[in-house]
């Protein structure tokens, strides 16, 4: 298999990309240099600029933006709409001894006290920090936190990123995923929140609501409709407008309105014929004009392909160079291809963004990362993310007192866990393992975390390459526990669900030889399960972070009775998705790869959504197709029932219903709230209105109440260009999951 580097590269050939990693020493003296050239560069007169009419506090963001646009020169302003190069990325630029070490940074105004914009990659934790002479904490994977349905761990994990990025010298974050699982074989799956735009738009906007908090500009990504890494730079994704308003498009609408981030960063495919970069009915139709959008676009890195046609439809900061935002830039200005108030709109939105995230107000002051306190983070996080899919016979939670000796096997759980790769990759403290490729197993063994649980008890390891060795350890021991992954990065796709390797097979012949087998499994997105029926107990770990296999042993010991509900569908096999495989681009001439290193690329191959509307659930309900696992799916080791429906309408639709814990232990349920429209909207069969979690001790009952957006009810009529909530008769449906909804109330709404 290609790695990530090789394929990043080969994709980019246009600006030349490749990411190496570098040695502590070099890392070391990079890091020393940068921040030497920083102090200097911003150097101002400090008592001067305090006087400034823009660093009044009382003045607006918009206000004190425009009060610095009119000191700016032509140059600085062009020095604004552009980067200055990234590490690895072509030939290094005059000023790189600037920057931070990071994916990408613009030149401050020093003499405005108009701070440098240093971005970091940020997805799951800061990215590759040890470049920049420190480590960061490794969150679970965006989709594994989504299936918390948590927004106070969304915070935290906004919050976590956005002190360590400040710690590290950095403003700026690169993360914000928020892609539908459209194509679940989608290498960034993991980067994402899953296939349900409500869902994955309010996640996605309580983190960045509070990494913003910490005085980084926050970001959202990678606007829009790329779904699938292959052909990445080239493809088109052709898609109906009412399709993309009412999903892809929805889950921006829903992070933007609830985060407010300083930017949003245009991905590299094209939408409806037009790169992302320079569409302008999803940059300027949409994203500034319909939702008020008032920060600024950023493309992602390479993702320009022109200077007059991009800044006119509403790009406003090229990455990581200047190939169509400098000189061609300013020539346009001069010459009046681009009106002045293009350009200065560009810049109000850059500087009206460092004024609001309180960039020009608190200065980076470097600090040390809090490991430990990152680790109990990571840990919570991932406690509440893990979903327990599968538990014959109450195997689990593993009972202390009747277990002598448990045997764990496979996936290197002697070491750690695995981690998803690319950009989003995270240097975490103890440093990972790549044991082939740029896989990354992160340090933290679940066989120590397990051993630690149960300490008179032998707890031997297998690795698992020798299935037979692996079944004869299973066959002596109380419990089987096998931990298996899939490893997805950026750059690539999966060619299926399949376990790799032989994963599907170890786990059959340790279940043969063990009825009482669990399996652990760490992916990046949904796996398919042919030894299901085998096997006593699945938990689903996702990429697990830090702190997993504490998380892990926690679960399987009952010290954290599960609650994570999947975020997307995991389909029966990838024959049932809407796509039977991956589109490939096209194999390219010599002359057609010449003509894409200018950067001034057209799409070459393009994947037609004709599924529409039905995205994740949407589908498999509205084709009747069975799954594996239903979206919103998700045991607990106790049980909740449902009573008590009452709905109202009017303005503000909401839904009331009574929650009990009818099991013996205390445990939170996750509420899920779906809505039928009327027939004549032509919609799937039902979708995600409103969702909770609720904390019951055995015995005890809540009664809730969820109010729902009217948004959430409409469609988006295309012909109107607008959206409608159509009168007639919603049902509404409750319970634990898409497919388990004892609840049902019709209403009429107007
Ligand atoms: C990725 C972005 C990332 C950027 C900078 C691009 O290849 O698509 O998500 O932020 O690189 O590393």
């Amino acid at each position: 298999m290609m790695g990530w580097l090789e394929i990043r590269s080969l994709e980019n050939s246009m600006t030349n990309v490749c990411f190496p990693r570098i040695s502590a020493f070099a890392a070391t003296i990079l890091s020393i240099s940068l921040f030497a050239g920083l102090a200097n560069a911003q150097a101002p007169q400090q008592a001067t600029l305090a006087k400034a009419a823009w660093m009044d506090k009382s003045l607006t963001a918009d206000q004190r933006a425009d009060l610095v646009l009119k000191e700016l020169t032509l140059d600085e302003k062009i020095s604004l709409i552009h980067g200055q190069g990234m590490p690895g990325w072509g030939p290094p630029k005059p000023n790189a001894h600037l920057g931070n070490g990071g994916a990408g940074f613009v030149m401050g105004i020093p003499r405005l006290g108009i701070p440098f914009i240093q971005m970091s990659d940020a997805a799951y934790g800061v990215r590759s920090s040890a470049m920049n002479g420190r480590y960061s904490t490794a969150l679970p994977s965006n989709v594994g936190a989504a299936a918390s349905w948590d927004t106070e761990s969304a915070c935290a994990y906004g919050a976590l990123i956005g002190k360590e990025l400040r710690a590290q010298g950095y403003n700026m974050t690169l993360g914000g995923g928020v892609n539908l699982t459209r194509e679940p074989r989608n290498g960034r799956t993991f980067e994402y929140q899953g296939e349900d735009p409500v869902l994955a738009g309010t996640l996605v906007g309580n983190r960045i609501k509070c990494e913003q908090a910490q005085n980084v500009l926050g970001d959202i990504k990678h606007y829009a409709v790329n779904d699938q890494e292959s052909g990445r730079n080239e493809v088109d994704s052709v898609i109906s407008h009412r399709a993309m308003r009412e999903s892809d498009l929805l889950a921006f609408e829903i992070g933007i309105a609830i985060g407010n981030p300083a930017a949003v960063m245009c991905s590299y495919n094209a939408i409806n014929g037009d790169y992302a970069c320079e569409n302008k009915y999803v940059l300027t139709d949409v994203l500034k004009n319909e939702w008020k959008f008032p920060g600024f676009v950023l493309s992602d890195w390479g993702g320009t392909h022109s200077t007059v046609k991009a800044s006119a439809a509403g790009l406003d900061n090229e990455q990581p160079e200047d190939i169509f935002y400098g000189d061609a830039f300013k020539k346009a200005v001069e010459a009046g291809t681009i009106p002045v108030a293009e350009l200065d709109e560009h810049v109000r939105r850059i500087l009206r963004s460092e004024f609001m995230a309180g960039l020009v107000d608190n200065p980076i002051k470097r600090s040390v990362v809090d490991v430990e306190g990152g680790f109990d983070t990571a840990r919570k996080i991932e406690e509440s993310s893990i979903v327990l899919l599968k538990n014959s016979g109450k195997v689990l939670p593993l009972n202390r007192s009747t277990i002598r000796s448990i045997a764990v096997i496979g996936d290197h759980a002697d070491f750690g866990l695995i981690s998803g790769g690319g950009s989003a990759q995270v240097d975490p403290p103890g440093k990972g393992e790549p044991f082939w490729l740029e896989h990354v197993w992160f340090p933290g063994s679940p066989q120590h975390a397990i051993a630690a649980k149960i300490p008179p008890a032998p707890i031997k390891f297998s690795s698992g390459k020798d299935i037979v060795e692996a079944a004869n350890l299973a066959k002596t021991s109380d419990i089987a526990i096998v931990f298996v992954s899939q490893w997805t990065s950026e750059g690539m796709d999966l060619k299926d669900l399949s376990l790799p390797g032989n994963q599907n097979s170890l786990i059959a012949a340790v279940a043969d030889a063990n009825p009482k087998t669990i399996v652990v499994i760490s992916s990046g997105t949904a796996v398919t399960m042919p030894w299901l029926s085998k096997v006593a107990g699945v938990l689903e770990a996702w990429y697990p972070g830090s702190k997993g296999a504490d998380a892990i042993a926690n679960v399987l010991f009952g010290d954290v009775n599960p609650s994570g509900k999947l975020p997307m569908t995991f389909p029966l096999s990838e024959a049932d998705v809407p796509h039977p495989t991956v589109i490939q681009p096209p194999p390219h001439s010599e002359s057609w790869k010449a003509v894409q290193k200018t950067g001034v690329a057209t799409p070459s191959f393009a994947v037609h959504y004709d599924e529409g509307l039905l995205v994740g659930y949407k589908w498999y309900d509205a084709q009747k197709k069975p799954v594996l696992f239903p979206f919103g799916f998700g045991l607990s080791y106790t049980t909740y029932t449902y009573s008590g429906i009452k709905v109202s309408g009017g303005d503000k639709p909401s839904v009331t219903f009574t929650v009990t814990n009818s099991g013996t232990r205390a445990g939170t349920e996750i509420a899920e709230v779906y809505a039928s429209l009327p027939a004549d909207a032509q919609e799937p069969p039902k979708r995600l209105v409103a969702f909770t979690r609720v904390a019951l001790n055995p015995g005890q009952s809540q009664q809730v109440t969820l109010a729902i957006d009217r948004k959430y009810l409409s469609i988006f009529d295309e012909t109107a260009n607008t959206w409608k909530l159509l009168p007639g008769s919603y049902t509404l449906m409750v319970g634990g999951s898409s497919a388990s909804l004892p609840l049902t109330q019709a209403i009429n709404l107007n």
